[in-house]
């Protein structure tokens, strides 16, 4: 039976830049997703994903069906069931059913990537069920496709980043694997959720309203290159001070909130080399870089933070078992 696991991720630099072209690095975290898939005989999809809010769900094996479906489903679900989609049209199987059982280490919509990381593990699991084993590059695409079908609009950073793993420079049509370091990243969750779509839209109506805020926007892609090479040369202090001032450019473009600003300042009062959030913002995670693991229960004594812990970069993106 095929078993994917995809890794989540956080943005060291350059989230909501990258949407204008600017440069980000992505970096793959030891969090992930894990879609095991088989075939079935009775002409359904079953799917079980009970950190996802789905204990059991049922659909009939039609494609047309699968389609009506998705109006009706909760939101994790609509990047299952896309992916079971795009998956089948691909490989033109003649499976009669399919079983997915799917276990999340991830906090929802928070900035970690699940929705990259469930993608790139439904599309993998399902095309090997079918006896397809696509390259790296062909399940980024893939998984690309299907956030970009659900959310609308979306970067291709966090399904290539979880694809490949380890951290990622994305920006002007490119996208490119940086050399491997395992950084000391710390998260912090505010236990919330930020809208991707709702904050790519407040950026964009300020970019809109304010034509400085294009410079803001080109700057963070300055920090983005000035970031790679810190990230180049091991330098833990220049990527931290990148970090911080990269936090306030996304606070001025509006997309933190009071809760992520504690977080970002209790891991810098604690010893943190940097703090920012990570992802679209409004709510979910910071990250920080914390060289003496030290600033968790710093974070903890907070009235923000609902959870914080260590995590290791993932050297490996997508795991085929
Ligand atoms: O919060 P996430 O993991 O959906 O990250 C969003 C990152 C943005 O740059 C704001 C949007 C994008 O598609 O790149």
């Amino acid at each position: 039976m095929p078993l994917s696991s995809a890794p989540g991720k956080i943005y060291l630099f350059g989230e909501h830049a990258v949407v204008y072209g600017e440069l980000a690095v992505p970096c793959a975290i030891e969090k992930r997703i894990t879609v095991s898939c088989s075939e079935s005989d009775d002409n359904s999809i079953s799917i079980r994903a009970p950190q996802i809010g789905v204990d059991n769900f049922d659909i009939e094996f039609s494609k047309p069906s699968l389609k009506s479906h998705l109006s009706k489903v909760e939101p994790h679900l609509h990047y299952i069931l896309k992916a079971i989609d795009f998956s089948l049209d691909f490989s033109q199987t003649d499976l009669n059913g399919l079983e997915l059982v799917v276990e999340s280490e991830l906090p929802l919509g928070a900035g970690l990537g699940s929705s990259a990381a469930v993608s790139v593990a439904t599309v993998d699991a399902v095309s090997r069920t079918c006896g397809l084993t696509h390259s790296l590059e062909q399940i980024a695409d893939m998984a690309h496709k299907v956030e970009e079908t659900v959310q609308g609009r979306a970067s291709k950073a966090d399904t290539f980043c979880s694809t490949m793993g380890g951290s990622v420079s994305i920006g002007g049509g490119s996208c490119d694997k940086l050399p491997f370091s395992n950084l000391p990243l710390t998260i912090g969750y505010d236990g919330g959720f930020g809208s991707t779509k709702e904050l790519v839209s407040l950026v964009k109506h300020n970019k809109e309203t304010y034509p400085f805020v294009g410079s803001i926007i080109h700057s963070i892609g300055d920090i983005s290159t000035l970031g790679i090479a810190a990230l180049e040369a091991q330098d833990l202090f220049s990527i931290g001070k990148l970090m911080n001032i990269n936090h306030g450019l996304l606070s001025s473009l509006g997309v933190s909130s009071h809760s992520l600003d504690e977080m970002v300042w209790a891991a810098r009062e604690a010893g943190a080399l940097g703090a920012k959030l990570t992802g679209a913002g409004g709510a979910g995670c910071i990250v920080a870089l914390d060289p003496d693991k030290s600033i968790t229960t710093h974070l903890l004594s907070t009235n923000s933070c609902t959870s914080a812990f260590s995590v290791d970069v993932s050297k490996q993106g997508l795991i085929r078992k």
